[in-house]
């Protein structure tokens, strides 16, 4: 359905679709907590037990996708995973030593970076190409060795939502079938699908928090600047979110990752500059919440999405969004959703247009 329906813009349509869309980027591909062996089309189960590495390139939201899935292939698969955006990867050399799988993620299949970088990775010396893609009939995947489908459907918002968590859901269907070669084993296969399972409606739980956000979203609108802060896989959610609010939002926004606060970004800190973080119950929360003391004890206002469970001390200027308790692996997707909200709900209260914002495209096929 293309229309916009009961919504008010695309880009709020598309944010409420990703419980159903991430349900069909799923079907068909995992079962009985299981991936299916025959998601990735011909020969490549066969070819994937020799992978050793895997290269990423991307552009804008899908870089970002990447980003989280380095985390992914390093951390549960075990296989060492570069990343480097198409436009700075065309124009340097490589050097590949081991058998490496070259991965391109695109919403649209046409950026002309990613393509140029395609085409080059054949010379260069990679070993297989696969693409992660919203587009069947787009070049990226007519290019590419084998595509991995993300089934969003299509995607009007020029910032892209929806496109980003079933791009994260497939990497996660890519590090669970080459990772079974390396570190994962049959448990933590069982383990990552399960979670995957219960992911969509974890996304709809998740989505019910909005009338907090737009909450949140009344004390961006009159704000030049802000601040998103992660830690860990949760610092290329918080850089979404900052891409997204300054997409479409005008507002200046930039992501760091907490520990880097201290160096550089805490001298802007003051009570005009709102601090969102990501805080997740995770090994780095304890971490995370000194990097905030930080920017309390600069008068910063800090605006928290956290776990139920992490424990935080009630503070002038600190107001929190509490995310139902999720397993790590699937956290970078359910965290970026309210950061959507977020981002989307301070874009309305400012009255900027939404779905085409000024001088951005939905795909870039020129240079
Ligand atoms: C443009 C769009 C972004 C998108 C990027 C990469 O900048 O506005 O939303 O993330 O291109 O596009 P792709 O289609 O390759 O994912």
């Amino acid at each position: 359905d293309a229309g916009i329906g009961e919504y008010d813009h695309y880009m709020q349509k598309e944010i409420f679709e990703q419980a159903a869309v991430l349900k069909q980027t799923l079907e068909g591909r995992i079962a009985n907590g299981r991936l299916l062996s025959d998601c990735f089309g011909k020969g490549a189960e066969e070819a994937f037990r020799s992978i050793e590495e895997v290269q990423i390139v991307a552009c804008g939201t899908s870089f970002h996708a990447g980003l989280v899935a380095k985390y992914w292939f390093e951390s549960v698969a075990g296989l060492p995973c570069h990343i480097e955006v198409a436009s700075e990867f065309r124009y340097r050399p490589h050097i590949v030593i081991r058998k490496t799988l070259f991965v391109t993620i695109s919403q649209s299949g046409e950026t002309a970076d990613t393509l140029a970088a395609l085409q080059a990775s054949s010379d260069i010396g990679y070993a297989h190409t696969l693409t992660i893609c919203n587009v069947p009939e787009s070049s990226l995947v007519r290019e590419s060795e084998w595509a991995l489908m993300t089934k969003a459907g299509p995607e009007i918002g020029v910032a892209s939502t929806k496109a980003f968590t079933t791009q994260l859901t497939a990497l996660l269907l890519l590090v669970i079938a080459l990772g079974k070669h390396h570190k994962i084993d049959d448990k933590k296969e069982i383990e990552i699908v399960r979670q995957l399972e219960v992911l969509p409606e974890q996304v709809a739980e998740v989505l019910r928090l909005e009338p907090d956000i737009i909450e949140f979203a009344k004390q961006f609108s009159n704000k030049h600047h802000a601040l998103f802060l992660g830690r860990g896989e949760q610092y290329p959610v918080a850089m979404e979110g900052a891409l997204k609010l300054k997409e479409i939002s005008y507002i200046h926004a930039e992501a760091y990752p907490a520990g880097e606060l201290k160096h550089g970004p805490l001298a802007l800190v003051d009570d005009q500059m709102p601090v969102v973080a990501v805080a997740p119950n995770n090994d780095l929360l304890e971490k995370l919440k000194s990097n905030l003391q930080e920017v309390q004890a600069r008068g910063g206002e800090l605006f928290v999405f956290a776990d139920t469970h992490a424990i935080f001390e009630e503070v002038k200027g600190l107001k929190i969004i509490r995310v139902s308790e999720i397993n790590e692996i699937v956290a970078p997707i359910i965290y970026t959703v309210p950061l959507q909200l977020l981002a989307y709900h301070v874009a309305v209260i400012k009255g900027t247009d939404v779905d085409q914002p000024r001088n951005l495209a939905k795909s870039v096929t020129v240079e």
